[in-house]
């Protein structure tokens, strides 16, 4: 099977191609035009601007991978197309885009949930080489710039959230902590860059919500602690900025680990994965599967490649790719139906 998939849900125009032939995949091509350089200068993402972008970049990009693949339409299965959550204004160019191919080439076009593809890109290693083994049932700790969350998954197709942020999602705070200080856009990188190396006792920050007994976050009590200490700090040198980051990512790292892991153990899974953006945070990564290990060896642990962690399109192409298991027939003339939807559950 071949799925040629599409995500535009913010500000990352993105196209790729993957084959799976009995459990085995190859990247035939996948395509990024990022437009992080146009939206630093307003401090975050401006959604009209993104919009006009993701219709600029979309077809070059579509272009250059159906060349990189070296593909007819004629061998393509599938389109899988990312319809929510995220911007409508910058959904729409994608679906749009899709729908018209699907109805021009009379393929099937498969609507692909956002977060649930970052859950999926979990199966790929590597451009080649077999799906990755996952065992459920599994849980998933969901970290982006607009989701934190805890789900629970019965197979590739089921999934239950169990826990949510109530207010700000880890990539957000992570974006505004860094605004606070001055330190640019996006905060996420920008922020585990500073923290490398400094104090993270330094300053004492809280971590909400962590003895909770639901599954749940809070992020933006943590946001403004970091405003109150940046208040009387915020003269002093480097060490400081750096220090406040290191304190900063490690509550959240302590809340996001202990809340997972205590998830994982209610629920008995047998595989424990991460994903979104914030996944591609080292010391998460480092810290997440160190406990993980040490407190549950007997739960398999994933993290998708670090290129698959921000927004992508080979993760909505696997996330195609299981929901066309259950058979291409439903989607046939499928353009004519889907609708993009801003506020999509899982
Ligand atoms: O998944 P994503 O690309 O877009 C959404 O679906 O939201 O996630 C973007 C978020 C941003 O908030 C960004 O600051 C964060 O992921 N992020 C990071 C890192 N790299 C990106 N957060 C912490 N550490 C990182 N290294
Ligand atoms: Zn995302």
């Amino acid at each position: 099977m071949i799925i040629l998939s599409i995500e535009s849900s913010c500000d990352e125009t993105a196209v790729a191609i993957l084959e799976i032939i009995n459990q085995k995949f190859k990247v035939l091509a996948n395509f990024v035009a990022s437009q992080i350089n146009i939206h630093k200068k307003y401090g975050g993402v401006v959604p009209e601007v993104a919009a006009r972008k993701h219709l600029e970049n979309m077809l070059p990009i579509l272009d250059k991978a159906m060349k990189q693949a070296k593909i007819k339409q004629e061998d393509i299965d599938a389109i899988g197309v990312v319809y929510g959550p995220g911007l409508i204004t910058s959904l729409i160019v994608g679906v749009e885009t899709a729908k018209t191919l699907a109805m021009v080439w009379n393929k099937p076009l498969i609507p692909v949930n956002h977060v649930k593809a970052h859950i999926l890109a979990n199966y790929l290693k590597g451009d080649q080489g077999e799906l990755e083994d996952i065992k459920y049932p599994a849980l998933c700790l969901v970290v982006s710039g607009g989701h934190t969350s805890l789900v629970l998954l019965n197979d590739p197709n089921n999934f239950k959230t169990i826990g949510s942020t109530r207010d700000d999602a880890v990539g957000e705070a992570f974006d505004k902590a860094a605004k606070i200080m001055g330190l640019g856009y996006p905060g996420g990188p920008i922020i585990s860059k500073h923290a490398a190396n400094a104090d993270k006792d330094f300053y004492k920050l809280p971590r909400p919500m962590i003895y909770s007994k639901d599954f749940d976050f809070s992020f933006s009590g943590l946001k403004t602690a970091v405003r109150n200490e940046w208040e009387k700090v915020r003269f002093q040198d480097e060490k400081a900025i750096r220090n406040m980051c290191a304190a900063f990512q490690q509550a959240s790292i302590d809340v996001l680990v202990a809340k997972t892991l205590r998830a994982a153990e209610k629920y008995e899974v047998k595989s424990l994965l991460l994903g979104g953006g914030v996944a591609a945070n080292k010391e998460l990564r480092k810290q997440l599967s160190a406990q993980a290990a040490a407190k549950l060896p007997q739960v398999k642990f994933f993290q998708p490649d670090l290129h698959l962690t921000t927004d992508n399109a080979l993760m909505v192409a696997v996330a195609a790719y299981f929901e066309a298991q259950h058979g291409l027939n439903r989607f046939s003339e499928s353009w004519r139906n889907v609708k993009v939807d801003p506020n999509l559950n899982i």
